[in-house]
């Protein structure tokens, strides 16, 4: 049998969980950066973005002194951005010699920018408020 009162604890546990989840996913663009990370960059950055397929991210604030040029990087890809730019990236002028598929079909704007915010801050070593503001994903009131 089932007791009451484990149900009540069941509920009251669920009521929490959900609270917790949903201003997780509101109010934190580091969170939301690093669901999107973990869900397509990963793959090639790595699961901690120490490299893979693709190139490690610790320097990732040098090849993109702005975050803008970081986000044009994941939303066109590198196909687009040779179209767009020519055959080199960021200020050292990396050559581009592999494929990395862009996102911007795939992602939204708020998405690309949460993802870059994340690999700056975790990845590049970069202070959090100033890469939030500068990716313009900083949520007035919360400090992640
Ligand atoms: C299929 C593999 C692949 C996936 C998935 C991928 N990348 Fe890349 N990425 C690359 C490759 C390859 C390069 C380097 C391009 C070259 O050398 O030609 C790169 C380069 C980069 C760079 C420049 C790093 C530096 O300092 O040179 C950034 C930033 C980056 N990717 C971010 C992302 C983000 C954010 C995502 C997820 C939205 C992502 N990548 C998904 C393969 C991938």
């Amino acid at each position: 049998m089932i007791r009451r009162s484990h149900v009540l604890v069941c509920v009251a546990f669920l009521l929490l969980l959900a609270a917790c989840g949903g201003a997780e996913a509101s109010d934190s663009p580091l969170r939301q950066g690093r669901e999107v990370y973990g869900n397509i960059c990963s793959a090639c950055h790595g699961s901690n973005g120490q490299g893979g397929i693709g190139p490690a991210l610790a320097d990732v604030a040098k090849t993109f002194p702005s975050c803008d040029e970081h986000v044009e990087w994941i939303t066109l890809g590198s196909d687009q951005w040779k179209i767009v730019h020519g055959d080199t990236y960021g200020a050292n002028d990396s050559p581009i010699e592999q494929v990395m598929p862009g996102q911007g079909a795939t992602l939204s704007a708020e998405q690309i920018k949460a993802v870059a915010a994340y690999e700056r801050v975790f990845y590049g070593g970069m202070d959090e408020g100033t890469a939030l503001d500068e990716c313009g994903v900083s949520t007035p009131g919360s400090s992640e």
